[in-house]
């Protein structure tokens, strides 16, 4: 029997193509201490979209007092060369978020909520149901203008507030967001806490009241599981996966911890198992190389490492 023929499931039904959106540029470094010149970030979207990537977040037009790593949103925007078939995406807060990204032209949204309260009350000072209501006109707005709208569910498998999160919690807030109308829900480890168990469990949960082709896992690496959680929703049919080139990011709450998951690592195993993803291993090692000359530390993706000690190791001896 062929190798491959050994791995039933993953391998076995399903779409081969599947679609990563690059969180590099926001999620990645809304969680770094260095402050990146506004130049260098485009340089790295614009490599990001060169390597394949067509889905890029490129920024959010959230309080620059409350982000100030992404405060140059709209600088970012008017400097950027974009690519045509590339979405560039960015999350607002409310309708002055929206308006800015208007005014910037940007046609991709995001909106975001999570499964807890507290973190709700945390992050955007509001209560969860509050949220739902708040950005109820905001998808309205958007979706009348043809914009895309994505919603983010934050602190699916935990929270660093309030701890256990029940799957019906999540499932529950994202219905609400697709009954809002936005196009795509975005379930995220914000901590980094699931284990394949907790995401197989939660899937069964989503599976006949959620539509999972329009549902996108988004993991972080904090205890080393994003690739296994990302195989089990191979399995249930999911196609979308959020990553950062590099493993770009860390998380507030746990100094030193690896981000989400990255990029590399997640093109490398998919492309292992036979999925399409349309993006090139070596041109998106070489994205990520622009922004890693910024950073106070090493980029986290055990991909992207492996390749720089592939580079140094004399000919022969690989
Ligand atoms: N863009 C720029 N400035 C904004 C803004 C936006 N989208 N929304 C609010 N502000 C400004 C207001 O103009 C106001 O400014 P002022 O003090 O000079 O008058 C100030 O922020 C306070 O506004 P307020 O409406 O009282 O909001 P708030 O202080 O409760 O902040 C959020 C709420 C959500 C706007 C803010 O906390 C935020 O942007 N947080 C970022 C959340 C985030 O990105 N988290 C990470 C992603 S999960
Ligand atoms: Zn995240």
């Amino acid at each position: 029997m062929a190798p491959q023929q050994t791995i039933p499931q993953i391998t076995a039904s399903g779409p081969k193509q599947v679609t990563i959106v690059e969180v590099g540029p926001r999620d990645g470094l809304q969680n770094e201490r260095v402050r990146v010149p506004t130049e260098t970030k485009a340089r790295f979207i614009e490599a990001l979209a060169d390597a394949g990537l067509t889905r890029i977040e490129a920024s959010s037009f959230v309080r620059p007092k409350a982000i100030p790593q992404l405060a140059d949103a709209e600088a970012l925007f008017g400097l950027l060369k974009r690519r045509p078939g590339v979405r560039y995406s960015a999350l607002v807060p409310n309708m002055h978020g929206l308006h800015r990204a208007e005014e910037a032209d940007v046609r991709d949204i995001a909106v975001f909520t999570a499964a807890s309260d507290t973190f709700v009350q945390h992050n955007i000072h509001m209560t969860l149901e509050g949220s739902l209501e708040h950005f109820a006109p905001i998808v309205t707005e958007a979706k009348g203008r043809k914009m895309a709208v994505r919603g983010y569910v934050s602190t699916v498998f935990g929270c660093p507030y309030e701890g256990v999160v029940t799957p019906e919690q999540g499932i529950a807030v994202a219905e609400r967001l697709f009954a809002l109308g936005v196009d795509e829900v975005s379930i995220g480890d914000t901590i980094g806490v699931a284990t394949p168990g907790d995401v197989m469990r939660w899937l069964r949960a989503a599976e006949n009241r959620l539509p999972l082709d329009k549902i996108a896992l988004h993991f972080h690496d904090t205890r080393g599981t994003a690739l296994a959680n990302v195989l089990i929703g191979l399995e249930f049919g999911i196609r979308t996966f959020d990553s950062t080139a590099g493993g770009l990011g860390g998380c507030p709450f746990a100094p030193g911890a690896s981000g989400n998951l990255a990029t590399e690592d997640l093109l490398y195993t998919l492309h292992g198992l036979g999925y399409d993803t349309g993006v090139d291993m070596d041109k998106l090692i070489a994205a990520s190389q622009i922004i890693a000359a910024n950073l106070d530390h090493m980029l986290p993706s055990r991909v992207h490492q492996a390749s720089r000690v592939k580079s140094c190791l004399p000919v022969g001896h690989l």
